[in-house]
């Protein structure tokens, strides 16, 4: 099909925006593309290589000369079975887990505000747009990775309601965390998204708001319906 499109799905930490984006990926038979597990998993290899001093400083050139290839490393999506869902790999290991740990969310946002790492990741995310019939999540898809993506959604939240998702989703997987910790966490992961040099976390101009404090994943799936119709997208 030629006319399938690219859905940049943005916003803020744990707005709940890979459950939105793999929800509307699912209803239009697209592939979903979680981008900020890209980081994450670069994050894990700067981690594992010793590329984060015992300080919390970071050894850029180290991680810039791993990620141009020496010694070479690689990040990756597979899609996985079914459903068009997409698997994170460092270097043929199958890393979704280990790149959820608050260690990871810790450092995630100063390994992403590195220029050369975004380049290494939007290289990437591009080569998987060619192929259209895509939705991404993450913080700078419709204004720096595609934008001419042909549909742009932003997501929010109330800093609660999203500090008490994250919270329940991690103690869900065992984590051991404080509620305090994690918005702590989320708004300071806030701050450095928004007030980085390259491509900081902003709305696209042409990008439609979706507040979804209140709202369950259903009301969330009917109000892209509606979208979809007044946009004369439907059939895509
Ligand atoms: O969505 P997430 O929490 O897994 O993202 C992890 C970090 O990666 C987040 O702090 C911001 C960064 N990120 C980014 O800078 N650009 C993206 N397109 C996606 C994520």
């Amino acid at each position: 099909m030629t006319s399938r499109i690219i859905i940049a799905v943005d916003g803020y930490s744990s707005t709940g925006k890979s459950t939105f984006a793999k929800a509307i990926a699912k209803e239009m038979g697209y592939v979903y593309i979680d981008t900020g597990a890209m980081y994450r998993a670069v994050t894990l290899l700067a981690m594992r290589s010793g590329c984060v001093l015992d300080d919390g400083s970071m050894d850029e050139e180290r991680l810039r000369r791993l990620l141009s290839g020496h010694p070479s490393a690689d990040v990756s999506f597979r899609t996985s079975g079914s459903g068009g869902a997409s698997e994170t790999w460092l270097d043929g290991e199958n890393v979704e887990k280990q790149i959820r740990t608050i260690e990871i969310s810790r450092v995630v946002s100063h390994v992403a505000a590195l220029p050369f790492v975004r380049q290494y990741v939007d290289k990437k995310l591009r080569e998987i747009g060619l192929r259209k019939g895509v939705v991404m999540d993450g913080r700078d898809i419709g204004t720096a990775v595609f934008p001419d993506a042909e549909l742009k959604i932003f997501m929010t939240a109330r800093p609660q309601v999203r500090a008490m998702r994250r919270y329940e989703e991690m103690t869900a997987r065992g984590h051991h965390v404080s509620y305090e910790e994690i918005l702590g966490n989320l708004s300071e992961r806030d701050y450095i998204d928004t007030h980085r040099e390259t491509a900081p976390l902003r709305q696209a101009d042409d990008a439609v708001l979706l507040d979804n404090s209140d709202m369950t994943v259903e009301d969330q799936i009917m109000w892209f319906r509606d979208l979809l119709k007044t946009r004369h997208l439907c059939g895509y």
